[in-house]
């Protein structure tokens, strides 16, 4: 049976550990305090609910006007997204997509040959490996590290570059995620220009996942890579963060870099869109308004986020055991916990015996044991009282 299938899907398909125990505790009634909520949809948000359905019955979405890179009206919309960003995207240099997943998808076919290298954070999100899987290529981690805030460990690049060249692999591509998701951490200015020279001295290219770009914590607005020249360079978003709108199914591909490589890639990214044509009429119609939704949503968003972090810090200064590192931007918090055990057993125990779901750090492949994940999303008073439950168990644990 086992050869029926080709060898990329040879997935391990039984369910985790942690994964059985949420069902089990979901089975049996029991109550859970989830701070791991990451569907916008349903965490209370105010929606402008009778513009974003009216928009959907727009009346051009009748016509059938197959545009590979998408319809031109939304592509304009996302460049006045960028423009709010003081970034310059031409339409023409976009490329709508159904998923940020997609654009990996439509990049990996771009970029790689069966067996070449793609460059990925670590700790960083997990949907990577599946979709280097699906695409047959090899993921080679680069190290964030922390020491006073979360930062590219370079040395770490260069022995993945290493890595990949002794396996006679070609190094395609580098992966950032800005802000990273778990670690909140932007990528810096000059991060950035050595992410460039090392893209231009490897002929490789940028793929900058920007999905969280918008939630910021800092003051300063983030810099876009949207707007990088200075080596071919593809940022993602899409509506599933900025907008809240995971169920519309919009995101995108910008690209930029110098010429005559930039048209290259258009060119060849529109025989890949072209090739599915994959999205849909009446969702393109209405991405002005969809991407209008994200003044209020991310306004309540960040309020949320802001209230919820004094709450934790609030709670965490009142005990020494767990402290949470810094956090820039992104909806989520990493919890740096006394290691007695896996991180698994240690969500594990925490759900069993206080109902709080949380997110152990290896899933995200943290170096080390000792870290939880927590989205500062969560509705505040389930957020509050998950946090309690949360440093009493670990304090009991210890004592
Ligand atoms: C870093 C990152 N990129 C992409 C996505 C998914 O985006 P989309 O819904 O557009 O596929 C997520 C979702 O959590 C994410 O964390």
């Amino acid at each position: 049976m086992h050869n029926f299938f080709a060898r990329r899907t040879s997935w391990n398909l039984t369910t985790n550990r942690y994964t059985e125990a949420l069902a089990a505790h979901r089975r049996a009634g029991r109550e859970v305090l989830d701070l791991t909520a990451s569907n916008p949809t349903i965490i209370g948000l105010r929606y402008r609910d009778d513009e974003l359905l009216k928009v959907l019955a727009h009346g051009e979405a009748l016509t059938y006007n197959p545009t590979p890179q998408g319809l031109l009206a939304a592509r304009e919309a996302v460049s006045t997204y960028y423009a709010a960003h003081g970034s310059q995207v031409l339409p023409d240099n976009l490329i709508l997509t159904t998923s940020t997943s997609e654009a990996y998808s439509f990049l990996f076919r771009l970029l790689c040959d069966p067996g070449d290298t793609v460059l990925v954070p670590a700790p960083s999100y997990p949907l990577f490996d599946f979709l280097a899987d699906l695409h047959d290529v090899k993921l080679e981690p680069y190290e964030l590290v922390y020491d006073h805030g979360w930062q590219i460990d370079f040395h770490s690049a260069q022995a993945a570059m290493e890595r990949a060249s002794r396996a006679t692999s070609r190094c395609r591509a580098v992966l950032a995620v800005h802000p990273n998701n778990p670690t909140g951490s932007f990528v810096k200015p000059r991060e950035a220009e050595e992410l460039n020279r090392i893209c231009a001295a490897n002929e490789m290219a940028i793929v900058a996942d920007e999905v969280f770009l918008d939630y910021s914590l800092g003051k300063d607005p983030p810099l876009t890579f949207s707007s990088n020249s200075t080596v071919l360079t593809f940022t993602l978003s899409g509506l599933s963060k900025i907008s809240g709108l995971p169920q519309m199914k919009i995101a995108w591909i910008a690209a930029s870099g110098p010429q005559p490589l930039l048209s290259d890639a258009m060119s060849r990214l529109e025989v890949i869109a072209d090739t599915y044509l994959s999205m849909s009429a009446p969702l393109q119609w209405a991405v002005p308004v969809m991407l209008e939704e994200r003044h209020g949503i991310q306004r309540q968003l960040r309020q949320r986020m802001t209230g919820n972090l004094a709450v934790l810090d609030a709670e965490l200064a009142l005990q020494e055991l767990c402290r949470r590192l810094e956090v820039e931007g992104g909806w989520y918090a990493v919890l740096r916990v006394p290691v007695v055990g896996p991180d698994e057993d240690l969500a594990i125990g925490l759900l069993r015996e206080t109902g709080v779901l949380v997110q152990p750090g290896h899933f995200y492949d943290f170096a080390s044991d000792g870290h939880l994940v927590i989205s500062l999303i969560t509705p505040g008073d389930e957020f509050a009282e998950g946090i309690r439950r949360l440093l009493a168990f670990v304090a009991g644990r210890h004592s």
